[in-house]
Formats: C-alpha cells, sequence, structure tokens
C-alpha cells in the first residue's frame, strides 16, 4: 500500500478514516516513523517527528504529588504495550506506556504474539467489572475503539521487527532527551498509590489503582472519546471547562433511574431507602476523596460557584461587618470574586487581592503584608483555570489562620489532577464541582469544618432541611442537611460517587505523574510553535497552556482548530482580572486530563505550525 506523507500544509486536506480504522494523519505518522528507523534509513525524515523541541520547561505539579522528573529514560528497554486492555500482560516492574519516553516506545500498539493467549477483554470498558456494578445501558454495543493501530491492520512488518525498529527509535530519543544520570525513584507508577488513612466513619478507599497507568485502556472507558468532530477522531483538550464521563458513571445513572429512584430522607419505602443510601453513600464517598474528618462535613450544591455562594452567605453574612477585609488572589475565577464582592457592599467590608508575579505564581511576601487584624477571609483558588498555575494553598491557609481569619479554598480546577486532603492544607471550606472530575454536571459540594458548620444560619429555606415547623417558628436540622433545602441532585450525587470510584481506582497519585509529563510534552510542544506566546509560565503548573499566536484572534484559534476535531476554550475563562494582568482580554486555552495522549498534542502542535506559517490568513 502507498504511505501518504503529511505535506507541508500539515493535516490540513487529509480525509477522514473510516470508522475503526486510525485516521490519516496517525497512519502517515506512524509509517513516517517506522520507515525512517529502517536500518539503511529508508524514508528517514518522512515525518517530522516534533523531537527538537526547546529545553525541558521547569514545570512540576503542586503539592501533593511528588516532584517527577520531566523526562528520564526508563529503568527497562521499551516496554511491550499492551494490548489488553485490563493490563493483563503487563510485565511486573516493566515501566507503563506512560509520557513522554514510553509514548515513543509504544507506537504502534502491538498485537500480542500469536503464542500469547487471546487477550480480548470481556467487557470493552477498562474497569467495568471494578468500577461498576451496573450492567451497561450500552451492553457490550460500544466497539473496541483502539486509537492505536496494529501492524497488520495496514501492513506494516510483524511485531518483532517493529518491537526491534521501536526499541530503537525509543533509545534514541531517550538519548536526545534523557538528563545524563536518571534520577532514582521517578519511575512510572512502579509503586500503586497509598491510601491516606481514614476516619472510622468513612468507608474504605478502594484499593487503588492499577499497578500501570495505560491510557489507551483507560480512553476505552470514555465512550464519547470515539466521537468524531469535522471528519476528524475528538481531541477534548477543553477538561477546564469541563470533563467526560467514563462508562461507569453513565451506568450508575442509569441504574439509579431504573432501580432507585426515589425522594431521599422521606418514605419507608424500599425505593426512599434505596435512593437515600445511595446519596448518603456518595457523600461518605465525598468526604473520603477530600480526607474530611465526618461525612457531616459535606454539603451537596450545585457546584463550586454555588459552594462559594453559600459559603459568602452564611459564615460570611455572619462573621463579616463593616471595616473588615476579604482577600482573594489575583488568578481567581469570577466564582470566587463576585460573592465576595456582593458580600463586602452589602457589609461595608473590603476586597483585597493578592498579587501575581510575571510567571502567574502568587506573591506571598505581598499577601503576608495584606493580611491584619481586619481580615475575616482569605479565599484562594487551588489550580488557576486561566493559567494552570498551582497555589500553595497550605502556606497561604497557615497564614490566614495566623491572623485569625478562616480559609476558603476553590479546588474546582484542582481534585480531577492531584490527591486533596483538606485537613493537610488545614482548609476551613474547600468547594468543588463534580462535572469537572468525571462527574455529571449540576452537583458539587462544599467541604466545611464542622465547628464551623454548626454555628452558621442556613441560606435557603424549605422541606429538608427542617427538624420543625410552626407559623411561629422553624427548627433546623444540623449541618449538612441544614444546608441542602428541598430535593436536591440525587442521582447525579450517586453519579459523583461513581466519578469518584473511578479516579481513586485509577489513583489520584498516578494520574498527576502521567498528567505532570503530559504537560510537560505539550508545554514543549508548543513553545516549538513561531508566535506562541504561553500565559502562564509558573514552575508549578497542572493541566493548562493558555496562549496567543501572533496573526490570529483566540477565537480564530479556537475554530481552526475545532477543524481539526481539537475542542479548546477560547476567550476570557471567566477570569478577566488575571488575564489582563498579563495584558490579554483572552487566550486559547488547552488543558489536558489523563485521557489525553501525545499523540493528541502534536495533532495539535501540527494545526499551530500550520496555523503560525500560515500568518493570519487563516479564518479571515
Ligand atoms: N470554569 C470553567 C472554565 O474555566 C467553565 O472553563
Amino acid at each position: 500500500m502507498s504511505i501518504p506523507t503529511p505535506t507541508s500544509e500539515g493535516v490540513a486536506g487529509l480525509s477522514a478514516a473510516p470508522a475503526g480504522l486510525p485516521d490519516e494523519l496517525t497512519l502517515a505518522r506512524l509509517a513516517g516513523e517506522f520507515f525512517a528507523a529502517l536500518p539503511n534509513g529508508a524514508g528517514a525524515g518522512a515525518y517530522p517527528v516534533p523531537a527538537a523541541l526547546p529545553a525541558d520547561p521547569e514545570i512540576r505539579l503542586g503539592e501533593p504529588g511528588p516532584r517527577i522528573a520531566p523526562v528520564q529514560a526508563p529503568p527497562r528497554p521499551s516496554p511491550s504495550v499492551s494490548a489488553d486492555p485490563a493490563g493483563l500482560s503487563s510485565q511486573a516492574g516493566a515501566p507503563a506506556p506512560g509520557v513522554p519516553e514510553a509514548y515513543a516506545a509504544a507506537l504502534p500498539t502491538l498485537s500480542p504474539p500469536a503464542s500469547s493467549p487471546q487477550l480480548a477483554p470481556s467487557t470493552p470498558y477498562y474497569f467495568l467489572g471494578e468500577a461498576s456494578a451496573y450492567p451497561s445501558s450500552a451492553g457490550n454495543a460500544l466497539p473496541l475503539a483502539e486509537n492505536r493501530v496494529v501492524p497488520q491492520s495496514f501492513g506494516l512488518p510483524g511485531e518483532g521487527e517493529l518491537h526491534a525498529l521501536l526499541a530503537e527509535i525509543a533509545s534514541d530519543r531517550r538519548a536526545a532527551t534523557a538528563p545524563a544520570t536518571p534520577q532514582a525513584g521517578h519511575f512510572y507508577f512502579l509503586d500503586s498509590a497509598s491510601v491516606p488513612d481514614r476516619k472510622a466513619d468513612l468507608p474504605l478507599a478502594q484499593p487503588s489503582a492499577s499497578p500501570v497507568f495505560d491510557v489507551n485502556a483507560v480512553r476505552r472507558d470514555f465512550p464519547i472519546l470515539q466521537e468524531r468532530v469535522n471528519g476528524k477522531p475528538l481531541i477534548w483538550f477543553d477538561n477546564a471547562a469541563t470533563t467526560h464521563k467514563p462508562q461507569a458513571v453513565i451506568d450508575r445513572l442509569a441504574w439509579f433511574y431504573q432501580h432507585e429512584n426515589s425522594n431521599i430522607h422521606r418514605a419507608a419505602h424500599e425505593l426512599a431507602a434505596r435512593a437515600t443510601d445511595a446519596y448518603e453513600g456518595a457523600r461518605s464517598k465525598v468526604a473520603r476523596f477530600l480526607g474530611a474528618s465526618s461525612v457531616d462535613e459535606i454539603i451537596f450544591v450545585r457546584g463550586a460557584t454555588e459552594g462559594i455562594n453559600l459559603i459568602a452567605k452564611t459564615w460570611g453574612w455572619q462573621n463579616v461587618g463593616e471595616g473588615d477585609e476579604i482577600i482573594v488572589s489575583h488568578l481567581e475565577h469570577h466564582a470566587n470574586i463576585v460573592p465576595w464582592q456582593q458580600l463586602a457592599a452589602a457589609k461595608g467590608a473590603r476586597i483585597k487581592v493578592i498579587p501575581v508575579d510575571d510567571t502567574g505564581q502568587v506573591i506571598l511576601e505581598e499577601y503576608r503584608r495584606l493580611l491584619t487584624a481586619r481580615t475575616r477571609i482569605v479565599s484562594v483558588t487551588q489550580v488557576s483555570n486561566a493559567l494552570g498555575t498551582v497555589v500553595p494553598v497550605k502556606e497561604i491557609v497557615a497564614l490566614a489562620h495566623q491572623a485569625g481569619a478562616v480559609a476558603v479554598v476553590d479546588g474546582a480546577q484542582s481534585v480531577s489532577h492531584m490527591r486533596v486532603n483538606v485537613q493537610e492544607i488545614g482548609a476551613d471550606f474547600f468547594v468543588f464541582s463534580g462535572h469537572k472530575v468525571f462527574a455529571p454536571t449540576g452537583i458539587g459540594a462544599v467541604y466545611g469544618r464542622k465547628a464551623l458548620l454548626d454555628d452558621m444560619p442556613p441560606w435557603q429555606g424549605g422541606g429538608n432541611m427542617i427538624a420543625d415547623v410552626t407559623f411561629e417558628k422553624t427548627l433546623y436540622h444540623g449541618a449538612p442537611t441544614r444546608f441542602e433545602a428541598g430535593t436536591g441532585n440525587i442521582a447525579d450525587a450517586v453519579g459523583l460517587g461513581a466519578a469518584i470510584d473511578y479516579v481513586e481506582r485509577l489513583g489520584m497519585d498516578n494520574i498527576a505523574r502521567y498528567e505532570h509529563d503530559l504537560l510537560v510534552y505539550a508545554t514543549r510542544g508548543v513553545l516549538s510553535v513561531p508566535g506562541l506566546k504561553l500565559i502562564g509560565t509558573a514552575r508549578d503548573k497542572a493541566s493548562v497552556l493558555s496562549f496567543v499566536l501572533d496573526g490570529y484572534r483566540p477565537e480564530e484559534v479556537g475554530r481552526a482548530l475545532n477543524e481539526e476535531g481539537i475542542a479548546v476554550r477560547s476567550g476570557h475563562h471567566c477570569a478577566q482580572p488575571i488575564l489582563r494582568r498579563f495584558g490579554q482580554e483572552a487566550t486559547v486555552r488547552p488543558s489536558l486530563a489523563f485521557y489525553n495522549t501525545c499523540e493528541e498534542i502534536d495533532h495539535l502542535v501540527a494545526v499551530l505550525h500550520r496555523l503560525a506559517r500560515g500568518k493570519g490568513r487563516i479564518g479571515r
């Protein structure tokens, strides 16, 4: 067969692949890599492998994760790539097909040797057996969507040859990129994540994680990743806006409506008991996920925005007076600015802002100077949705406490990327949204320290939150029910519980490590694009790459990427103050999750290179 060679126009003009086959660009790329590696050099340079990227950008994840060497030689020769979603064939001690160096070794996926047992999974969903006790509404109909090609599918040589050649490519790349001395303790996912200590009243965490992080297996848990957009495979880089849902979550919702649906806490019938158990079970999972000391510290809300509003309108309303001060950082999402402004306006209080340096990190020295005896609340994000900065919330909380203030942490952008423990952070309040952590929309949670919750007034009145009502007086329940007036989002809370089970099975530490390396790889890639300026270059970052490109408005870049099936957000990201701090009204914002791959990043970078070559001509 003839192997298409990408033109100088990059990905433009390539036709869509038939369903179930890799698209033309992927095919060309793999073929290019393969032929470039032939001993006689035939075909060398046919595909521009993005190897000549700038030196390692200094990026690391924030406090919850260990420092991972961005690129290093794996401890063994190139891993054999698991073709079985359950990871059954992975060799103990072999590096996982992680990023970025194992990525090179993992192209393309190799079929199991003929002598191997048939490794086809009994279910298309990697974790279905564990993650969901619920039969999939989709049955087994979902096709196995390999996003890697197998040699047989387009006539490339057999596994043995490929293995040898790919090992060579991998070792060449490692030689080019690895630090001179491999650092100890940085092997990929050999240690499974530890289960944190839990209080007795919380259910034990599921045994954490598979021993390896196989992104291709994980991707099969997310049916939407098989979508095609504009004839191209969907590449979802809009994870900071919302994340996709694994089949286990979709199944859990269907199961709820098929077998448990009822209002909760209200009746003696069987379904009320099932629904109540499911809902309260989800609350326990949230408590465990955040490291709360009790389930009573978890209030279900619609999301992080409603959570911050709840805190402002209860604790804030009760405790902030005229002349008092509320501190936020320059990085905040509008949801962590506006409720405090409303409170300050109502009470005659003042908002103070922690400045950031030119990398987009908060300046702790300046923060110290802002704290006074009048400071009542300090409210900061843990990860900036606009820049990706990981903020040192533990230090910020400790300093707030020294000043006698309470500390609120907005975890909307952190909980999907790193292990969070509210007691370790010391936060008085912590909020997050379920939809950013692979759960449904319309559900989220507030963690509040029990001693504070017990003294806070309710913010909404109605059913569920009352102990007794007369026309003269109402007695309220204690926390958390006091703050959950009316019928809540029961099914989606249960879905949030399933999402938490899912990420805990993957292991938050595994996720953090994989994403760290992916972010390093992506940062190198985008920095190779002429005229591209990264906005937000803090040393500690998670998930987000915000940038502007010479000659284009951000929405033009967003549209051009969409043409190629790549979803990013372009705009102000509901964080206008921080973008303006960097002289921007809008940026392009790819944001990564654990189901993204180096291959997808290569597509993104290829389109950006093409745009850069076009010097603003596209979309005008
Ligand atoms: N807060 C979401 C974002 O950053 C919507 O895109």
